[in-house]
């Protein structure tokens, strides 16, 4: 394998990351027990708190994004507990999977995968089961290119008394995510999405009525995810250090850049997408009043192989997935996270176009870099 030519990453993660985040990476190690290095780990924690505005508990996991999502389900699901579980998705489905996996009774809520999930869709399967104890949902479905109302949910949520669990893991950092406003009662996140440093690092917060459950149980079926353990001292096995050097610097970057001015470039970058790619001709996969900011998926005309676009692509030096689980192969999705400008988003829809004539779907170049670069002017007055 060769690094001397790294591709752009248009992925939803790990996504091209700022030179600050190697440089945080590559710090000498210090020992984790060290003072120094425990204020360092508190004040990460601080500054994720404040990112997500939340008085709640936050810990770290070394672990993928899913071990976040794992700690929530062990910690908190009983053997025979019933769960809603959302599934519109690749993501979404992971929480159906994981309840299974610690013996939920699961309670499957199909939404349409490109469809929102809305709050009167998750009432009407409540008012059904009325001994539903927990509601898992994805607040931004990667695999489809949906943003879901969270706070309309929460509220729902909330009215009918049910522990609301949530995947942010492609939200957080990138887009508004409140769980105290909104009523999440725990919410996973991960490392190498919006927050832009490399894979591995698992966030989770924990708010006050899933600490009443957790405490309340007899036997927590994990060792290593026992957020009881994390709760008595947040750093009960050895961290990855250098995750903790990167998550402060992007977090440092976030503050400097201001949370709202980087929530409206993720948008502005979203719209471009959208607009780019509508010009181009081709149609947009989820339901646009729902579009994520962070990721669009996209629908392959007839005639276009996945393989052979996204190669055209790559051999140009970016790269773009392709769909997951029952749309693999009918969508291409371009992700744009994290420190994202204008200028990897002209790139990559000009190699799109670029990709289309080659494979003889597109004859008129320019449309689609055309319409994206509107957006950006229309911002920038
Ligand atoms: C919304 C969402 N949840 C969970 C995951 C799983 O993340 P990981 O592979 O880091 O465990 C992903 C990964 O793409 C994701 O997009």
């Amino acid at each position: 394998m060769k690094h001397d030519n790294p591709p752009l990453l248009m992925i939803p993660g790990p996504v091209f990351m700022h030179p600050r985040i190697y440089e945080a990476f590559s710090r000498p190690l210090i020992g984790h027990r060290t003072p120094e290095f425990e204020e360092f780990f508190e004040e990460t924690i601080n500054m994720f708190k404040k990112l997500i505005q939340t008085k709640n508990e936050v810990f770290l996991l070394t672990g993928s994004s899913t071990s976040a999502m794992d700690s929530a389900i062990a910690n908190v699901v009983s053997p025979g507990d019933k769960v809603l579980n959302v599934v519109q998705g690749k993501f979404s489905e992971r929480w159906l999977e994981l309840t299974k996996a610690y013996g939920g009774e699961s309670i499957v809520l199909n939404i349409e995968w490109g469809k929102a999930v809305r709050g009167e869709d998750i009432a009407r399967s409540l008012e059904k089961n009325k001994d539903i104890k927990f509601i898992t949902i994805c607040h931004n479905e990667t695999s489809t290119g949906i943003l879901n109302p969270a706070e309309e949910i929460g509220k729902v949520a909330r009215e009918y008394d049910k522990i609301l669990i949530v995947d942010g893991v492609t939200s957080v950092g990138g887009d508004y995510v409140y769980p105290d406003k909104w009523n999440f009662d725990i919410l996973a996140g991960g490392s190498q999405k919006c927050v832009g440093i490399p894979p591995g690092l698992g966030m989770i917060m924990v708010g006050p009525r899933a600490w009443e459950i957790i405490e309340s149980r007899k036997f927590i079926p994990s060792y290593y995810l026992n957020l009881l353990k994390y709760r008595e001292d947040h750093m009960p096995f050895t961290p990855s250090i250098p995750h903790i050097y990167a998550l402060h610097e992007s977090l440092l970057m976030i503050e400097e850049e201001g949370f709202e001015n980087r929530v409206k470039r993720h948008r502005i970058m979203g719209k471009a997408t959208r607009e780019g790619i509508k010009a181009i001709g081709l149609d947009l996969f989820a339901d646009e009043k729902f579009a994520s900011n962070t990721v669009t998926a996209v629908s392959y005309p007839n005639s276009i192989k996945d393989e052979e676009f996204r190669k055209a692509i790559q051999d140009k030096g970016v790269l773009i997935a392709g769909g997951q689980g029952k749309i693999k192969g009918k969508i291409f999705r371009i992700a744009h996270m994290n420190v994202v400008t204008e200028r990897e988003i002209l790139v990559t829809l000009s190699l799109i176009e670029l990709a289309l004539s080659q494979l003889g779907f597109l004859k008129n170049l320019g449309k689609g870099v055309k319409a994206a670069d509107e957006i950006f002017f229309k911002n920038k007055k």
